[in-house]
């Protein structure tokens, strides 16, 4: 694996490749990336991996410098995934230069996450349009437990004629049904126990509303969740991913975002 950290020898390297799919990602590697980029590395030429906190997409500065990093584990795990590229740029080889591309946010952004993370999706498409700009891929592969995110960059995509693929990979959990993510790893044990408790409680939830048992119920489900140990809960929502509305059909993901302690935690399935 070949590492950069400057863009202009990057793209030398690189310029030749007419077939290259990048995984974006902010380092601190799961099961969910490896899941991502193993899948690139099967059915594309070459595989390019970033790992870039990218400080524009945090609401805070305290909640960005705490952002968990691993980086002579990640290493070991591109490694080992025969990752051909790793492009790891500082904040100006990032920023330091002007985009061809207009920053399009699609009205989705307004909604779930959007409501409680103000400028959140404006700096994830800001940096996930430099990088492609500076890495021309033919895909970009990235992950439906983000879906929003997942949306909104592809929205982006198509706005400005650009011709990447998107490729959505589907979420990653472990045999508690919960999906892997960089900041778990902030959780003690006794926090691990309960985001335990909240997930059963949201499966039972979101089983028991398909099977019509029970009714949506915001108020009540957020109250089984705070006292199962959330901290606070930003939202539940029933999504149809087709019309990206409430449900009119019985077929519909649960969108949810909560916090166990200072670790914001989203998911839906
Ligand atoms: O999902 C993430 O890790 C980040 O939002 C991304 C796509 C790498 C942009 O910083």
């Amino acid at each position: 694996m070949k590492l950069f950290t400057n863009k202009k020898k990057l793209q030398k390297e690189i310029k030749n490749i007419n077939n290259i799919s990048f995984v974006p990602t902010m380092g601190a590697l799961h099961k969910g990336h490896e899941s991502l980029i193993k899948k690139s590395v099967k059915e594309s030429n070459k595989t390019i991996v970033s790992i870039f906190v990218n400080p524009k997409q945090f609401e805070n500065k305290k909640d960005f410098n705490s952002y968990p990093k691993t980086y002579k584990n990640d290493i070991k795990i591109l490694k080992k995934l025969k990752v051909n590229y790793l492009y790891k740029p500082s904040y100006s080889d990032i920023y330091n230069f002007r985009t061809k591309n207009k920053i399009f946010v699609d009205k989705f952004s307004k909604k779930l996450c959007g409501q409680h993370r103000k400028g959140h999706f404006k700096g994830v498409i800001n940096v996930v349009n430099r990088l492609i700009e500076i890495i021309k891929p033919k895909k970009i592969l990235l992950g439906k437990k983000d879906f929003q995110q997942l949306y909104l960059i592809k929205k982006h995509i198509e706005k400005n004629r650009l011709n990447i693929k998107v490729v959505p990979c589907k979420t990653i959990r472990d045999k508690n049904f919960i999906a892997y993510s960089s900041r778990l790893r902030k959780l003690n044990r006794y926090q691990n126990l309960n985001l335990i408790k909240i997930i059963k409680v949201l499966r039972n939830y979101k089983n028991n509303l398909i099977c019509k048992k029970t009714r949506y119920n915001f108020n009540k489900i957020k109250r089984d969740l705070l006292y199962a140990g959330a901290k606070k809960v930003d939202y539940i929502e029933l999504i149809d991913l087709k019309t990206l509305k409430k449900p009119k059909r019985n077929v519909y993901n649960l969108f949810f975002a909560f916090y166990i302690g200072k670790v914001r935690f989203i998911d839906n399935f």
